[in-house]
């Protein structure tokens, strides 16, 4: 046996930032075991070989935050560099802005609003009344921005990304989305809104440097548990594979099929498209989405690279599917999960849940705070 105070399972977010803690804070012995051949779980990122340009391999990552804990935080471990995210989505063959704001619906409706005043009055005029709450993605939709966004926009983006139609989802789908009564064009409203000056793996590198702390990459948890005598485990892997054995149900989840194209000869700064992200709403594509990295942190090449984002089943877990039946199973297993021992089930896939990287980083050092009953101090503390 290996003895370690405590052991982790996936080297993400989750599982970092609880590392770190523990070493840091309390100096206790630790080993985190990854599945993957990679440190940094879905913020992953590599330098593609082909064009020099820094990609992300699950996805665009925007750090965004209101939580000046986290803020602080991060500050430990890279530095950043400001950067407001803004998408434009291509609708009738025009590039709009995403949220919806007053210009996506002056050029989409050939309209002259110029006001907040102005564009509530649109928007109450469009909104569909109802006499109870939404009670799925369709109505919540509509009560939010009418018939025309709706049918344009938001009817056939959420059925490329989920293959449901909104009235069988419920209503948390499109509640989330924001839409604007003004003229920005941000996608975040938050204060803090920045990108890792050297990507986010090298955030990884530093949570995981400390020498109290053993990384293993290409193991899978289950197959070394028994090797291993922990006094404490945070399992951050997804909550049915923990329960596997039990036969139940699995838990849905909607993945993303990312195709990689290069375009040659762009020029040192030349790109594809006006901005990082460009969303296709519409049902003529069959793509959600299309990402050129080269658009952050003025990175320069003699090409540019694309990733066309595609929605699917099967594959990596991204997005839980958000249905009762799946919320139903998924206590189930939150039961069991409350009855294991000194084991804590912590992140995104433990949870079921999407959380963003700061709510994951901010869950994390609470549990860790919680389990130890300390109030950790950041190291380099910023009074
Ligand atoms: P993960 O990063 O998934 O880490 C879990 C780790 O556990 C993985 O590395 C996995 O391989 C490992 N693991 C699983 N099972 C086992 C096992 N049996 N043994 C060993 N290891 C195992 N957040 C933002 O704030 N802004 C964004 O723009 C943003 N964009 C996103 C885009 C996409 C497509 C997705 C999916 C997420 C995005 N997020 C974003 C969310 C962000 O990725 C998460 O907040 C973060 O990854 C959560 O970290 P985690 O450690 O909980 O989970
Ligand atoms: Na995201």
């Amino acid at each position: 046996f290996q003895e370690y105070d405590v052991c982790i399972a996936g080297a993400g977010l989750s599982g970092a930032v609880i590392a770190e803690r523990y070493a840091s804070q309390l100096n206790q012995s630790v080993v985190i075991i990854e599945k993957r051949n990679h440190i940094g779980g879905n913020c992953y990122d590599y330098i593609d070989e082909e064009t020099g340009i820094r990609v992300s391999q699950y996805g665009a990552h925007l750090f965004h935050t209101d939580n000046s804990r986290v803020w602080k935080y991060v500050q430990l471990f890279s530095d950043w560099t400001k950067y407001e995210h803004e998408v434009v989505g291509v609708v009738n063959g025009k590039h709009v802005p995403i949220p919806v704001n007053i210009e996506t619906v002056n050029t989409l409706f050939d309209l002259n609003i110029t006001s907040t005043e102005e564009m509530d009055n649109w928007l109450s005029e469009e909104q569909v009344k109802y006499d109870h709450e939404p009670k799925n993605s369709e109505e919540m939709a509509l009560s939010r921005v009418g018939r025309r966004l709706y049918e344009l926009i938001f009817h056939p983006y959420t059925i490329k990304q989920w293959n449901k139609e909104p009235s069988e989802l419920g209503p948390e789908v499109t509640a989330r989305i924001p839409v604007r009564n003004n003229h920005d064009s941000r996608y975040f409203g938050d204060p803090f809104q920045a990108l890792p000056t050297s990507g986010y793996t090298a955030i990884f590198d530093n949570l995981l440097c400390h020498p109290n702390i053993d990384v293993r990459l290409d193991t899978d948890y289950f197959k070394v548990r028994d090797t291993l005598r922990c006094k404490h485990t945070y399992f951050t892997g997804p909550i049915d594979t923990y329960f596997a054995h039990l036969g139940y149900k699995k838990l849905e989840y909607r993945s993303l099929d990312f195709e990689r194209k290069v375009v040659r000869d762009t020029g040192e700064r030349g790109t594809f498209q006006p901005k990082f992200v460009v969303n296709h709403p519409s049902a003529g594509t069959d793509f959600t989405r299309i990402v050129e990295y080269k658009h952050l942190l003025n990175q320069t090449s003699d090409h540019t690279i694309l990733f066309v984002e595609r929605s699917k089943d099967g594959g990596e877990p991204y997005y839980p599917v958000p249905n009762e039946e799946n919320k139903a199973l998924y206590r189930r297993y939150q039961g069991l999960a409350a009855k294991e021992d000194n084991v804590t089930f912590v992140g995104r896939l433990a949870n079921y849940k999407y959380f963003n990287m700061d709510q994951a980083i901010i869950n994390a050092l609470e549990l860790f705070e919680k389990d130890n009953g300390v109030l950790s101090q950041e190291k380099d503390p910023i009074a």
